[in-house]
């Protein structure tokens, strides 16, 4: 039987997956949160923190007065950054306690999508926030990557299909970046937004060489699947070098809400 939980954690190529998503992602992490007017003094917490891009951005936000606690389930790719505010912790999001009412912020981004027991971990993110704080979810719909240009449509569905399986069999929910919104909602949070954005990704980009490495990654359980041949991974390979190739990022949809009081 599968593990439940994230599939690429066990991968030699994560350091190259993680430095795909920090390009491809952070300028829209970035950008919501300095909407929520993060800065000097204030407390945060980032929850998978993955290669600590955004941890590090925060701990400049919030300067020497301030902390940023970044935790993650494989802490030894997490970079702190120079001596700061970043502290770096393991801990595992589905079964261990966080401080109540701690933190500023609370951000987590492709975390919550991989996991089983999501509204757990969500129910717990919001309890760590102080009240008047804010919690900000970066997470993918993964039920929409449109081929935008070039041939390739079917090799493509297959293995999106296939994809989509893999992440689903290990617990995933593929469309979480438009089920988060609803969830927050039962949280109980206020004064909440989301906004969706989703990029073109031409054969050759930052954003192809990341699907690339996925299908490197999890080539063999994606043949598994029976919806795509290892011959489409290879023909798809080569279609991600080709600048005439496009296809959509999934949709990244960011969520946010205040915590009452
Ligand atoms: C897709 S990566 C995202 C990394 C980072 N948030 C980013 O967007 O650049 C998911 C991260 O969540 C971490 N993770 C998976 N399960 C976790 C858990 N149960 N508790 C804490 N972190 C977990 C993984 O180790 C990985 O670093």
């Amino acid at each position: 039987m599968p593990v439940a939980g994230y599939v690429f954690g066990e991968a030699e190529l994560i350091t190259e997956q993680q430095a795909c998503m920090q390009a491809c992602l952070d300028p829209i992490t970035i950008e919501h949160l300095a909407a929520l007017d993060v800065g000097p003094g204030w407390s945060c917490l980032e929850v998978g923190a993955g290669g600590g891009s955004i941890a590090r951005w925060l701990g400049r936000q919030v300067g020497p007065g301030g902390h940023v606690l970044a935790t993650d389930l494989d802490t030894g790719r997490t970079d702190p950054g120079p001596d700061g505010p970043v502290q770096v912790r393991w801990h595992d999001i589905t079964t261990d306690v966080l401080p109540e009412a701690a933190f500023d912020l609370v951000h987590a981004r492709l975390v919550l999508l991989h996991l089983p027991q999501r509204l757990r971990a969500l129910a717990a993110m919001v309890r760590a926030v102080k009240p008047g704080g804010w919690l900000l979810l970066d997470e993918f719909d993964c039920t929409w990557m449109p081929v935008l240009a070039g041939h390739g449509q079917a090799v493509f569905a297959r293995f999106h299909a296939a994809l989509c399986a893999v992440l689903t069999e290990a617990g995933a929910d593929i469309a979480w970046g438009s089920h988060a919104y609803a969830a927050l909602a039962e949280q109980g949070m206020d004064r909440m937004g989301a906004a969706a954005r989703a990029q073109a990704w031409p054969g050759g980009s930052t954003g192809s060489r990341w699907l690339q490495v996925n299908i490197a990654q999890l080539g063999g359980r994606l043949v598994a699947t029976g919806l795509v041949s290892a011959g489409d991974l290879a023909e798809l390979r080569e279609l991600l070098d080709d600048p005439g190739f496009v296809v959509s990022s999934y949709l990244v949809v960011s969520t946010w809400g205040r915590r009452p009081g």
